[in-house]
C-alpha cells in the first residue's frame, strides 16, 4: 500500500508491506510531528489532514477536535493505522522556538582548566635523544605533565613543523595537567569553550574565549526531541518501547548540538575548542550520553551517574576534538541545570534564604542560604510551555505570548505575526484573565454566558461537542478559532499547584515561610517573558514575593558557562553538593495536602 504526505506542497511516497502506525511512519521519515503525549492519543498534537483515504474518527480525534475539523479531513497521526492506500497533508516541521540565550553577567571570575603555554624546544641530536613528549614536558618545566592521545597522535609532525618554521616555538594547550593540542606558534590560536544549556524543549550554546572568558556568541535550537514527547517520561518512554529509542534519542540531541557547534565557530575556530561543557536535567544528560533511563521513571527513581563526567567529545559523536564534561546533577529529577542556576544565582551567598525555580518542561525548585540548600522537583508537566493546552505552541512567530482582555484585540504575538497558537506566557496571561474578569468561579469552572456580568466577553464563551471554551482569536463561529478550554484550565490549575506545593514543603521543611525569603528567581525562557501580575493572580506565584521576584532568564546557561571559566566555580560546586538536601515530594507525607490546598 502507499501513503502519500504532503509537506509544504512538496508530495512524499512511502511504500508499506504491512499495516503500520501513521506516526511511526513519519517519524522513519524523519518527518518532525510534534508528539507531545509520545502517541498516546491524549494530547491532540499530531495532527494530520487526510485526504485520501480518510479513516473514521476514532474517540480520541472526536476528543481533540470539533466536528468541522473532522470533516475536513484533520485526524490524530498517532491513532491512525495505515491499511491501504493515503493521502496526508502535515503541518510544517515543528518550527524553530524563540530560544532564551540571554544569560546573567559573568560574576564567576576566570580561572578555566584550560590555559596555554608557549614554550621553545630543541632539536634531537646524539647527544640528547630524549622523545618528543620528554622534550616538550621539559621545556614546560613541569614533570606532572602528561599528554592525552589525541594530542599525542600529532606531536611529531606540529613540533618538527614548529623547529621547521617557528624556531621551535610551540603553543601547548593544557586542560589541567593534559596537554591537549600542540601548534606551531604562528599557527596558534586563543582557545575557545562551549557551555551549552540541554533543555528539554530548546537548546542553548555559548561560545566563549576561554583566555578572557568573552562571550563571542550564543545560539539556540529546538530540541528534536520533541518529536519523541514533550515531557521527559514520554521520552523515556520511547527509549524503552523502541528497539533503538536510546540511540534514536541520542543522535537527534548530538546531530543538534553539532549544528549548533557549527553555527558558532567558523571553520578555522573549530580546532580550537577545548572544552564544552554540558548542563541539563539528568535525563537530558543520560539520553546525551546514550545511558538506559528507565530507573528514573520509575521508584526508587535511581539514575546511572549524578557526579560530574568528563569524557573526549568524539565519544559521543560530537564533531570537535575537545574534552566534555557534564555538570552535577543533585538528583534524578534535579539536574545540572538546577545546580548551574544555584551557582549562577549564588544561591549560598546571603545569610537569608532565596529561591530559585526554573518553570521548564518541569518546575524544579531551590531554597538556599549560607551553609544549606534544599531542593525539589514537581510534576508541573510542560502546561506553562503550551504543550498540554488546546491551542498550545511554543515560543514562535505568531504564537499569541500577551493577552489582557481589554484591549482590541486582546492579544499580541511574537513577530506581530497572524496568530497560530499560544505560547507560555500568553497562557499565563488567559488563565489570570479569565480569573480577574470573573469568567471562571474559584473552582477554574468555565462560567455559563449568561452567568457573566461582562458582556462582550460572555458572547466568547461557547460549547463546542466535547467542551467549552473562551476564543481569543478568530470569531466565535469559526471552528479554527484559537481558543482556552474547560481543559487547559484544568491543566494550568494542576501545573500551579505542584509548583505551589514545591514551594510550600521547601518553605516547610527549612522552617521558614514568605518573609524569610530574601529573593525569588524566576529562570528559563517561559520565565522571562512571563507577566508578574498574572502569575500572582493565578496564585503561582505567592503574593508576599512578587516585589521579591526577579527574571534571571537563562541560569543554566549562565552556570554552565561559570563553570566552563572557572575551576573555583567548580568548587564551589563541589562544595554545594553535600550541603543541598533533596526532597522527594512523590513520598512527602505533606505533599498531597499542599497540592490539594
Ligand atoms: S495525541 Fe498523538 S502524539 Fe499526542
Amino acid at each position: 500500500m502507499k501513503l502519500t504526505y504532503i509537506i509544504d506542497g512538496i508530495s512524499h511516497v512511502v511504500e508499506l508491506t504491512e499495516a503500520t502506525n501513521l506516526l511511526s511512519v513519519l517519524r522513519e521519515q524523519n518527518v518532525r510531528i510534534d508528539a507531545v503525549c509520545n502517541g498516546n492519543g491524549t494530547c491532540g498534537k499530531c495532527r494530520v489532514r487526510c485526504t485520501e483515504g480518510i479513516p473514521e474518527p476514532s474517540f480520541g480525534d472526536k476528543q481533540a477536535m470539533s466536528a468541522a475539523e473532522l470533516a475536513q479531513g484533520w485526524r490524530l497521526a498517532c491513532l491512525i493505522q495505515v491499511m491501504d492506500d493515503m493521502t496526508i497533508e502535515c503541518p510544517s516541521d515543528i518550527s524553530e522556538i524563540d530560544v532564551l540565550t540571554k544569560v546573567m553577567q559573568n560574576k564567576g571570575g576566570i580561572d578555566p582548566p584550560v590555559r596555554t603555554q608557549t614554550v621553545t624546544v630543541s632539536r634531537p641530536d646524539v647527544e640528547d635523544q630524549r622523545d618528543d613528549w620528554t622534550r616538550l614536558r621539559d621545556a614546560c618545566g613541569n614533570n606532572d605533565l602528561t599528554i592525552h592521545y589525541s594530542a599525542l597522535l600529532t606531536l611529531h609532525d606540529q613540533l618538527y613543523r614548529a623547529l621547521e618554521h617557528d624556531k621551535g616555538k610551540l603553543q601547548v594547550d593544557f586542560y589541567d595537567h593534559f596537554a591537549v593540542a600542540v601548534t606551531p606558534a604562528s599557527e596558534a590560536k586563543q582557545p575557545l569553550g562551549l557551555a551549552i544549556d540541554i533543555g528539554s524543549t530548546t537548546l542553548a550554546a555559548y561560545l566563549h574565549d576561554l583566555s578572557d572568558g568573552r562571550l563571542i556568541e550564543a545560539v539556540g535550537a529546538t530540541n528534536p526531541q520533541r518529536q519523541y514527547g514533550a515531557d521527559v517520561i514520554s521520552r523515556i518512554n520511547y527509549t524503552m518501547t523502541n528497539e533503538n529509542g536510546t540511540s534514536q534519542v541520542q543522535k537527534a540531541v548530538v546531530d543538534a548540538i553539532n549544528n549548533l557547534i557549527d553555527k558558532l565557530c567558523k571553520e578555522d575556530s573549530k580546532d580550537a575548542v577545548r572544552e564544552i561543557v554540558i548542563t541539563g536535567n539528568t535525563i537530558m544528560t543520560h539520553f546525551l550520553l546514550g545511558l538506559p533511563t528507565a530507573s528514573i521513571a520509575t521508584a526508587p527513581f535511581a539514575p546511572v551517574f549524578t557526579a560530574a563526567k568528563t569524557l573526549s567529545a568524539t565519544e559521543i559523536g560530537l564533531n570537535v576534538d575537545a574534552m566534555l564534561t557534564i555538570m552535577p546533577s543533585i538528583a534524578s529529577y534535579v539536574g545540572g541545570d538546577i545546580t548551574g542556576g544555584m551557582i549562577a544565582c549564588d544561591l549560598t551567598a546571603s545569610d537569608k534564604w532565596s529561591l530559585l525555580i526554573d518553570l521548564g518542561t518541569n518546575g524544579e525548585i531551590a531554597l538556599g542560604r549560607r551553609g544549606e540548600c534544599l531542593a525539589c522537583a514537581t510534576a508541573a508537566g510542560p502546561a506553562f510551555e503550551g504543550a498540554t493546552i488546546r491551542h498550545g505552541t511554543g515560543a514562535i512567530a505568531g504564537a499569541i505570548n500577551t493577552v489582557h482582555f481589554e484591549r482590541n484585540p486582546m492579544y499580541t504575538t511574537i513577530g506581530n505575526k497572524d496568530p497560530i497558537g499560544i505560547c507560555g506566557s500568553g497562557v499565563l496571561d488567559v488563565a489570570a484573565q479569565l480569573l480577574q474578569h470573573e469568567l471562571i468561579d474559584e473552582t477554574g469552572r468555565l462560567l455559563d454566558p449568561d452567568k457573566i456580568e461582562h458582556t462582550q466577553l460572555s458572547k466568547r464563551i461557547r460549547q463546542t461537542d466535547n467542551y467549552k471554551e473562551f476564543v481569543i482569536a478568530g470569531s466565535v463561529d469559526d471552528p479554527n478559532a484559537i481558543t482556552f478550554t474547560q481543559k487547559d484550565v484544568r491543566e494550568i490549575q494542576l501545573a500551579k499547584a505542584a509548583v505551589r506545593a514545591g514551594i510550600e514543603i521547601l518553605l516547610e521543611e527549612a522552617g521558614v515561610d514568605y518573609h524569610d525569603v530574601e529573593r525569588l528567581y524566576i529562570a528559563g525562557g517561559f520565565g522571562n517573558y512571563m507577566n508578574i501580575d498574572s502569575t500572582v493572580a493565578i496564585g503561582l506565584i505567592p503574593r508576599e514575593l512578587k516585589e521579591r521576584t526577579l527574571a534571571v532568564g537563562n541560569s543554566a546557561g549562565t552556570g554552565a558557562s561559570y563553570y566552563l571559566l572557572s575551576k573555583s566555580i567548580r568548587d564551589k560546586v563541589n562544595a554545594l553538593l553535600p550541603i543541598t538536601r533533596y526532597i522527594e515530594l512523590s513520598s512527602h507525607s505533606g505533599f498531597m495536602d499542599a497540592y490539594m490546598d
